[in-house]
């Protein structure tokens, strides 16, 4: 076949030739010759992309409907499966297509039970799913099971961290970013400052989501050679103007020893440490600094919240003084959510999936949450790295291939800005520097809030963000 065509071609190009050179009379039927060659190069070339055409299928691991008894599970799956649609109807729109081949997907349902989603994991083998968009909630055991069949697994959901682990699994990568890859960008910005020295303060509790998150910015200060003069705990979550105030006595003993404090928590525990140290007197010189870290995202329609406790409505003004002696890192707020919300809750109601909008006939759309936009740059990574591996002739179905392609990519999220995925294929998330402003509050009038100051970039997989 090869052969077939380059002699066709040569056929051609020297038709082409002739025709340039040669005199009048000849040229018409010089030119006859090379349309006709041209006709039969063309056909050929297409049936030999046809022949190769291919469709990819994925195997979509989700959670959307209950076992039978069970009342609570939340079901993600119902309110966020429509981005699987979505991105694979524009994947198929785009370079994927213009190689003749497409993308396709199976649905496996896990009821939110790691068994199933197990026994879902070999099923969709045995179907000869190219790779795995999920699992969900649980993540270990896939995980490896995918690492047996060299398959890749991209999760939208699962943070569990030994997945991280590229040693026990190299062909697992994720969208949605562990809440500890906050950690590098705090150290990033306390190196940027100088700050070498500080005592480190974190919310100490069974069911927090803070405790693995503190584990990692101790490691990773360790490692940066910044020194913790001290680390103190609370352990019951602070809410700050209903209750006695823990940051009174954290401040007292640490406050000779200490000139940057670190804290990690609710953003209206962190009040509660300003104003302890406020009415300490420790901010009137400047001598003192906080770095405050939240895992929730930045809320832009609200910036004023961050100066209260939560559900308090009056100003606090010793606060707001307080405040000019803080910056914070937070997860980046969402772009232009609402537009790609609506897309989804769409293609929701189309099958495979025909979850039905209660609210449609209302003309209201369903609330989605944030790993709606994980499962969609889920599929498109995969895309992308499927058209990497298929350009450089390596094995589609190679899942240690298709994760290689994966790590250190930058890709734009459907949350609005950029994503960076590290050494061990986890997005890195995107984070937001915020400092006491001015802002309008709802009742038009302005006051102090916590503004965006700066984000983080980055340049390479293996180093801290820059600031
Ligand atoms: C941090 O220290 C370095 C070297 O000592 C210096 O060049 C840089 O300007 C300092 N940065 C700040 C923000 O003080
Ligand atoms: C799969 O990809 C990896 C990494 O690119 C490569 O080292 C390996 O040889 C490939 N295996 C097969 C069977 O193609
Ligand atoms: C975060 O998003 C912004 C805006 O898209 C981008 O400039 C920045 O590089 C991103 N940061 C990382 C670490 O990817
Ligand atoms: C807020 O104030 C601006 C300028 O003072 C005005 O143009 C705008 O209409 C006001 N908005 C509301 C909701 O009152």
């Amino acid at each position: 076949m090869k052969t077939f065509l380059r002699s066709l071609a040569l056929l051609f190009s020297s038709s082409l030739y002739h025709s340039s050179v040669s005199s009048a009379p000849s040229y018409a039927a010089n030119k006859f010759c090379g349309v006709v060659a041209f006709l039969i190069f063309y056909s050929a070339a297409c049936l030999h992309q046809l022949a190769e055409a291919e469709t990819f299928t994925l195997g979509y691991l989700t959670g959307s409907q209950r076992t039978p008894g069970n009342l609570d599970y939340q079901r993600p799956g119902i309110t966020i499966s429509g981005a699987i649609s979505l991105a694979v109807k524009e994947v198929n729109e785009g370079e994927l297509r213009s190689l003749g081949h497409s993308l396709d997907f199976i649905v496996a349902e896990t009821y939110g039970d790691e068994v199933n989603s197990i026994r879902q994991t070999a099923d969709l083998w045995t179907r000869q799913v190219v790779g795995y968009i999920g699992p969900q909630e649980t993540c270990v055991h896939e995980g490896r099971m995918a690492a047996a069949f060299n398959l890749p697994m991209i999760s939208y959901y699962c943070t569990h961290r030994d997945t991280s682990n590229k040693q026990d699994f190299p062909t697992f990568a994720r969208t949605r970013p562990p809440d500890t890859q906050i950690s590098k960008s705090v150290v990033s910005l306390l190196m940027a400052f100088n700050w070498t020295q500080v005592t480190f303060l974190y919310l100490d509790h069974p069911d927090s989501l803070y405790q693995p998150v503190a584990d990692t910015i101790l490691s990773i200060l360790n490692c940066a050679s910044i020194t913790v003069r001290d680390v103190k705990t609370w352990n019951t979550i602070y809410h700050h103007g209903f209750m006695a105030n823990p940051f009174v006595d954290l401040v007292e003993q640490t406050f000779k020893n200490t000139r940057i404090y670190l804290i990690l928590g609710h953003y209206y525990e962190h009040v509660g440490l300003m104003v302890a140290l406020y009415n300490r007197g420790l901010l009137d010189e400047g001598d003192y600094f906080v770095l405050g870290v939240d895992i929730e995202q930045y809320d832009p329609s609200k910036p004023d919240k961050y100066l209260r406790g939560l559900l308090l409505e009056k100003r606090d003004t010793r606060a707001e003084l307080a405040f000019q002696s803080y910056l914070a890192i937070f997860p980046t707020a969402s772009i232009k959510f609402a537009e790609f919300a609506k897309e989804v809750n769409k293609y929701m109601e189309l099958p495979p999936f025909n979850f039905p909008n209660p609210l449609g006939l209302f003309g209201g759309t369903k609330q989605i949450s944030a790993e709606a936009a994980y499962l969609y740059d889920a599929v498109h990574l995969y895309a992308k790295a499927l058209i990497k591996v298929l350009r450089h002739g390596g094995r589609p179905r190679n899942g240690t291939a298709i994760i290689e392609a994966i790590k250190g990519t930058k890709y734009r999220s459907a949350m609005g800005y950029h994503v960076y995925i590290d050494e061990n294929g986890d997005a890195a998330g995107n984070y937001t520097v915020l400092a006491r402003g001015l802002t309008c509050n709802l009742k038009n009038k302005t006051v102090p809030g916590l503004m965006p100051v700066g984000t983080f970039s980055q340049t390479q997989s293996d180093k801290l963000p820059f600031f």
